[in-house]
């Protein structure tokens, strides 16, 4: 069992009082741990050790820079080792986060004739990059619980030649979890690649790149460090070395190349020539620092406490007059639940959680607009009255609580009396 009173002192803020609508202070309940977490405090102080030897990455001959630069280069294999990628198979590249590591896999990857399957599922940035890029294809949703229809999915892959599947570990919307070894097992029958978009699964499950081997093996996978406690934006994305070879790249600049003459550019190899500028080697040292922390607190713990929370919070929930998205047993999810009070907006209710009773939440569609009008059986034409009439009317949209390592089983008990009081009120 995790000793989650320690574990909240790795945090900053935590104990913070924010302000009440009826003029009072209440400490701060943060259930919005989905959108970004807060950074661990030795994440920062990791960052002001290191700040003696900042110096510029692969550009200075001087003796902090060569530390700057090792640092750099051995944090891949850190990185690669966290994930139980083998080095010899896997390229990890620096990105800034997530969306901008799938818009350069994108680029990297696929042209118009090649076939694309992303999900019904995907947050917006695992759909909008491939638009346009490629034949792009979606996998369904089970209607009833937002999981994939991993019967539509093999039956696409079957059909078509499709070079990609690019698919969520879990969805920021309902915590949905994809098995993705399994999803990885399945394409690889039908000579499909697959690409994970990490950012909501990896700090809060194990990832174990390559599963039990026999084609168990995920080939891309892409995250973001702000999602697992660290600041300083920084992304990574790991991904087969073979195919990342030779690639047009995407962000083009200092550090990309090898010579450059009047009329011609020799690029260097991956993974320097897909990082263009300066690296932001101060993430780097950040996101180290949670992985670690990550590792110590064990992934395993982490997960099982935040289903033990999430399951309380589901049966808290039974009986009151809300529907929940997604999955009702935490078999398969992470700990977001995602739901509307029957009767009330999805505004007004996350408004009164914050400002009655000082929880944070996100509403709205999360950045998954399609995932979401599908839970809500809204169609493409439905969504035409909302274009039109776009500063007029509320936007549909959910309520969602996202746990994170700190919280606990008393804010779970606060949430549900805020819950049941706002349910009478309204
Ligand atoms: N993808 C993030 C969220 O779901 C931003 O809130």
């Amino acid at each position: 069992m995790l000793d989650l009173q320690k574990i909240r002192k790795l945090f900053p803020g935590i104990y913070d009082e924010v302000p009440l609508d009826n003029g009072k202070k209440i400490i701060g309940i943060n259930f919005d741990n989905a959108a970004t977490t807060p950074p661990f405090i030795y994440g920062i102080r990791s960052i002001e050790k290191f700040a003696s030897w900042y110096s510029s990455v692969h550009r200075g001959a001087g003796y902090k820079s060569k530390i700057c630069s090792d640092f750099y280069e051995d944090a891949r294999d850190r990185i690669l080792k966290f994930f139980n990628a083998p080095k010899d198979k896997y390229e990890v590249i620096f990105t800034k986060n997530t969306t901008e590591g799938l818009n350069l896999l994108s680029h990297l990857l696929v042209n118009e004739e090649n076939k694309v399957l992303s999900t019904f599922m995907e947050h917006h940035a695992n759909d909008l990059p491939w638009r346009g890029k490629c034949h792009l294809e979606y996998v369904n949703i089970n209607k009833d619980d937002g999981t994939l229809d991993i019967l539509d999915l093999e039956d696409k892959l079957k059909r078509n030649e499709i070079k990609y599947l690019t698919v969520s570990g879990a969805s920021n919307v309902t915590g949905c979890v994809n098995d993705i070894n399994k999803l990885a097992k399945l394409c690889h029958k039908y000579g499909t690649k697959i690409i994970v978009d990490g950012a909501q699964l990896v700090p809060h499950k194990k990832v174990n790149m390559l599963g039990n081997g026999s084609g168990e093996e995920v080939d891309f996978l892409v995250f973001s460090a702000h999602k697992m406690y660290a600041p300083f934006g920084i992304g990574v994305v790991i991904g087969l070395k073979e195919e990342l070879k030779n690639k047009e790249p995407f962000i083009k600049g200092g550090g990309t190349i090898k010579i450059v003459t009047e009329n011609k550019v020799y690029w260097d190899e991956s993974p320097a020539r897909d990082e263009g500028g300066t690296p932001n080697v101060f993430g780097v040292v950040a996101l180290l620092t949670s992985m670690q922390l990550l590792d110590n607190i064990g992934m395993d713990n982490i997960h099982n406490e935040e289903v033990k929370i999430t399951n309380y919070i589901l049966n808290g929930m039974k009986g009151l007059p809300i529907d929940i998205y997604g999955p009702l047993t935490t078999d398969n999810r992470l700990g977001i639940i995602t739901f509307n009070v029957d009767g009330m907006g999805h505004s007004e209710v996350a408004n009164s959680l914050c400002s009655d009773f000082g929880i944070s939440v996100r509403n709205g569609c999360f950045c998954a607009h399609p995932y979401v009008e599908k839970l809500l059986g809204i169609s493409e034409e439905d969504m035409e009255y909302y274009i039109k009439n776009y500063d007029k009317v509320e936007k549909p949209g959910m309520v969602r609580i996202s746990l994170g390592v700190y919280n606990t089983l008393e804010e779970a008990k606060r949430f549900l009396y805020a819950l049941r009081y706002i349910i009478r009120k309204g």
